[in-house]
């Protein structure tokens, strides 16, 4: 009998994440993606029996992991399958003012990425999906088999920056002409011929329909408008001395809270603790590749006199 296994998916930066965000005994910490709660343990750790601990994520298999594996903790746990646009609602029900510590952990986890089933992933087969939250009817299929060319370019070039949008978004309204492309690898197939060239080819780094999946799963998941109306929103809950930390995966997500630490420094809200954001040592690089496109940025909220 094979044993099953269990789903894994390795925090990155665990050290830089607990230093810079430094939470203490006692403390309220709001992870907004509680994902299998690889940080979310390590900080239940830190803040003991007196501290409190909100876990969001929309995903209801990986917070359902979350709860098992935070089962045994001592602090106060509330999880909730809550888009953190809407963090503040949660906040609100588990009857908390203010938070000590912040984090966004961006993106899909390993286990969304490697389930071929929900669609995120160039390199298995499954349905063109890449909803973290199945409760939302926006599916890529959709945006792939309906957009105008010049809608699905732009999309394309700007979630992605992706060079050669014009000639993808064209090819796939050519392909779709004939059949409508429903899976994964169907999708890559025309990638690959858009840029001709071949799913295996080595010419780049990167998988040849790795910026095409991104920049669907960032518009099917409303992602740079989730991020950004969380940094609007962050300020309000957290309390003095309180601090946010975020792990971003692409220049777009990294860009947004650049720009927000900045210009919160400049008002005078946030002193910024990474002067640069923090990337994985070459020995996390090596031993968990997502570590590899991993920036983190931490702030904290000014503590007035
Ligand atoms: C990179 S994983 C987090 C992993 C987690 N830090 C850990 O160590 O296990 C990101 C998680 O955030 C969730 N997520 C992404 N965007 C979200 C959003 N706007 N609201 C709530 N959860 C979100 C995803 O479903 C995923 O489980």
């Amino acid at each position: 009998m094979v044993a099953e296994q269990e789903p894994t998916h390795v925090p990155v930066l665990p050290g830089p994440v607990m230093e810079l965000t430094g939470p203490q005994p006692g403390d309220v910490v709001l992870d907004v993606t509680v994902g299998l709660a690889g940080h979310a343990l390590l900080m239940a750790e830190r803040i003991g029996s007196d501290g409190v601990l909100i876990g969001l994520d929309v995903d209801a298999c990986n917070l359902a992991e979350a709860e098992r594996r935070l089962a045994g903790v001592s602090c106060r746990v509330v999880l909730d399958r809550r888009n953190f646009v809407a963090f503040e609602d949660a906040l609100d029900d588990a009857g908390i003012d203010g938070v000590d510590v912040l984090l966004a952990d961006l993106g899909v986890s390993s286990v969304q990425l490697d389930d071929a089933s929900r669609g995120f992933s160039f390199r298995r087969d499954g349905p063109l999906d890449m909803r973290m939250d199945d409760r939302s009817d926006k599916k890529a299929i959709d945006l792939v088999n309906a957009l105008r060319e010049d809608d699905l370019s732009d999309l394309i070039y700007f979630n992605s920056q992706e060079r050669l949008s014009r000639r993808i978004a064209k090819r796939i309204c050519q392909a779709r002409r004939d059949k409508r492309i429903s899976s994964t690898l169907e999708l890559v197939d025309v990638v690959c011929k858009a840029l001709n060239v071949s799913p295996d080819s080595r010419k780049s780094k990167i998988h040849p329909a790795t910026r095409v999946f991104q920049a669907l799963r960032i518009a099917v998941n409303d992602e740079l408008d989730a991020l950004s109306a969380l940094l609007e929103r962050a300020p309000e809950r957290l309390n003095r001395g309180g601090r946010i930390g975020v792990i971003a995966f692409h220049s777009l997500e990294d860009g947004l809270v650049k720009r927000d630490f900045r210009k919160r420094k400049t008002e005078g809200e946030y002193e910024i603790i990474t002067k640069r954001p923090v990337i994985a040592e070459p020995d996390e690089r090596e031993l968990n590749p997502r570590s590899r496109s991993a920036k983190l940025r931490v702030a904290r909220r000014v503590v007035e006199v």
